[in-house]
């Protein structure tokens, strides 16, 4: 549910009066100078209706993608080949319902309803990160979606720490604590892998080599396809472009992989020593929009799985409300006991 409530600061006009031009006016000035000078943007705090929406959409999207990113591991963690191993996959998967939970959070403060954000993406309106539609083939890629997918996340989120709105950039500091440990974790399991046999050794290969292009197409289109980025950035909440974080997670990678001993797929990746940063190959966009648009391998599990575990949930709710609408009761009935 839409409260505009939220948006109006104590002591001034109602949500049901309509703002003079010259309130707005001001209202928008107060906001400019504080994104200007790196303040934060509460929820109580006036807001320009566009960069409301564009909070909650991707701060709905970011959480959206927590939680189906729970899938391709959750996938392995029966088979999963030791007790160690197990309890440490448990631990990642469940991190990532937590990060759903806070972003969900976060996005209420902007007032529309968890249940509204839910619908969304159950009835396939809202968008999560395409990387999660790719299916996990074999242990490694649990490995590999660590040390990848949570290192390109973390690449993207730490600089959302500083996000222009509180709630989000708080969010964003436990999550990215708990996201270096995920990457530290696929990093290690694929090194044991890659110190085992020559089968275990091409098992991660092999994963690699089909994670590591839908890696890089995860930072979002190139700069100059991407028109909203530089509203984004004017707004403080994206902080470097797609084309930034990209160069810097393959900066980042390269001499990762060659401690681990793998190779990454790209005949055209090099050291610039003109440039200081490497240069790689063309990404496959075509590839990218189409999974976007809901056609990759797994799109169609992946929405199925999340609506069938939130009708397998109902009954939760369902208690959950029935006991808090008892204590409720309870509640007053001792209140009238006591007057
Ligand atoms: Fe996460
Ligand atoms: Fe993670």
């Amino acid at each position: 549910m839409y409260t505009q409530a939220m948006d109006v600061p104590p002591g001034t006009s109602s949500p049901h009066e309509t703002p003079s031009a010259t309130s707005v006016d001001l209202r928008q000035h107060a906001f400019d100078e504080r994104i200007d000078a790196d303040g934060r943007i509460e929820p109580r705090d006036w807001m320009p209706e566009a960069y409301r929406r564009t909070l909650l959409r991707q701060i709905s999207q970011h959480a959206h993608s927590e939680i189906i990113g729970m899938q391709p591991e959750g996938n392995w963690i029966s088979r999963a080949p030791s007790l160690k191993r197990k309890a440490i996959l448990l631990a990642k998967v469940q991190d990532e319902g937590g990060h759903g939970l806070y972003l969900y959070s976060a996005a209420e403060t902007l007032g529309t309803s968890r249940e509204q954000m839910l619908d969304a993406l159950h009835t396939g309106r809202a968008k999560y990160s395409s990387i999660f539609n790719y299916p996990t083939l074999s242990w490694a890629d649990v490995g590999v979606i660590g040390w990848l997918v949570d290192g390109a996340a973390i690449m993207n989120q730490v600089p959302i720490c500083r996000c222009s709105y509180g709630p989000y950039a708080r969010a964003m500091i436990r999550i990215c604590k708990e996201e270096s440990f995920h990457q530290r974790q696929g990093f290690e399991s694929l090194m044991t892998l890659m110190r085992g046999t020559d089968a275990q050794r091409a098992m991660v290969q092999e994963a690699v080599d089909r994670w590591w292009w839908p890696v890089l197409a995860m930072f979002g289109p190139p700069d100059a396809d991407s028109p909203n980025s530089a509203q984004g950035m004017r707004w403080g909440i994206k902080r470097l472009s797609n084309d930034a974080l990209r160069q810097k997670f393959v900066d980042a990678t390269v001499p990762q992989a060659a401690v681990l001993g793998i190779t990454l797929p790209d005949p055209e990746l090099r050291w610039n020593e003109a440039r200081q940063a490497h240069d790689f190959g063309p990404i496959d966009w075509d590839d990218f929009w189409s999974v976007v648009n809901g056609n990759g391998p797994c799109n169609r599990e992946r929405l199925a799985t999340r609506v069938q575990a939130h009708e397998d949930g109902a009954w939760v709710r369902e208690a959950a409300l029935a006991h808090a609408a008892r204590r409720r009761q309870h509640e007053q009935e001792s209140m009238k006991e006591a007057a």
